[in-house]
């Protein structure tokens, strides 16, 4: 019976800078306002010149390395974004040719802020099932490129970066790796969060907060049950970072102390799909997340689509 584990993580996060006072220039709001309403100061924002597939391309060569593979062991690479570089080919498909992988199979989920999440639990299938040893898992957006900055509403909350995992086959049973994943959607609220054609971003704010919570703490709590673990053997939580008071009300509904949470949001906004990877590549770099250490990861975003993963690292 073979796991899937996380081999390597790396993550890429654009050097420009959009700050609270930044959008206070721009549209009617103040440093204060977003601060208590999002948690957010500052935002990472690409170059004019870099694509997704820069970001995404950076990060993966990261968790290459870190996983101590190179591209030509992958047997496939998914990409989670919903800002690709062009509605077609696809990011992926870009990643095999700059990385300089074989012919491998190459796929782009556009699956919104839940992206990274759906993308890993395709590769632990794909590894499950004995098809792949190595996969690049990415999670890789440039939202700044679909925000519309005369908007105050959205404008505040969006970024950009790119963050991934390489995860490899294992039949080491002391190496359980990726222990449960779950994703959902509910296309009811399709135009509670969507992307006009061609155009930016539309967001029934309120609506989706409420969503949000209630799905992350159902699909968190359902993962606990499932995999017959409690919170007091969860060492990190990582929520999609959407809103700090979005992560905060469910680490509250599900009863996660304050210093088991990952949060990001401060300093680098939503970047969708990306956000997860991030937390998790910074976490580790300072220390805090270290091998054998067990994460639940939990994501929502427009679809309304959610989910959640849980692994020993
Ligand atoms: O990856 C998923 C992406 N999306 C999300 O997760 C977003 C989820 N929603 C949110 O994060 C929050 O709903 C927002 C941050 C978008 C808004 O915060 P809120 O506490 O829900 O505010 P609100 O929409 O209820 O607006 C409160 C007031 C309104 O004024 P009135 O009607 O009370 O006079 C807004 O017009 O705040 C006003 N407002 C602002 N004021 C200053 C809205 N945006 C701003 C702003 N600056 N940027």
């Amino acid at each position: 019976m073979y796991k899937t584990r996380i081999a390597g993580v790396g993550s890429y996060i654009p050097e420009g800078r959009l700050t609270n006072h930044d959008l206070e220039q721009m549209v009617e709001t103040s440093d204060d306002w977003i601060v208590t309403r999002t948690g957010i100061s500052a935002r990472s924002i690409a170059a004019p010149d870099q694509y997704t597939s820069d970001l995404a391309f950076l990060a993966a060569q990261r968790a290459l390395a870190d996983a101590g593979l190179t591209a030509e062991d992958l047997d496939m690479i998914l990409v989670g974004t919903e800002t690709p570089d062009h509605p077609f080919p696809s990011v992926a498909c870009q990643l095999q040719h700059r990385l300089g992988c074989r012919a491998i199979s190459a796929v782009d989920l556009h699956v919104t802020c839940v992206g990274f999440l759906s993308a890993l639990e395709t590769a632990d299938a794909f590894i499950r099932s004995g098809k792949c040893r190595h996969i690049l898992v990415v999670g890789a957006d440039n939202l700044s490129r679909i925000t519309d900055y005369t908007d105050r509403t959205t404008c505040i909350l969006f970024s950009d970066g790119a963050g991934a995992f390489v995860v490899s086959q294992t039949a080491d049973p002391s190496h359980p790796g990726i222990l449960h994943t779950a994703t959902h959607a509910n296309g009811e609220h399709y135009f509670s969060l969507y992307q006009e054609r061609g155009g930016s971003i539309k967001m029934d704010g309120r609506k989706i907060f409420k969503l949000a919570v209630t799905a992350m703490t159902e699909t968190t709590k359902q993962t606990l049950e499932a995999t017959g673990k409690t919170i007091a053997d969860i060492d990190w939580l990582i929520p999609h970072q959407a809103n700090q008071r979005i992560i905060d009300a469910v680490a509250e509904h599900c009863e996660v102390p304050n210093e088991k949470v990952i949060s990001t949001i401060k300093y680098l906004g939503n970047n969708s799909s990306a956000t997860i990877p991030i937390a998790f590549d910074l976490a580790r770099q300072d220390g805090r997340i270290k091998r054998g250490d067990t994460l639940l990861l939990t994501a929502f975003g427009g679809g309304l689509v959610w989910g959640s993963a849980l692994l020993q690292f």
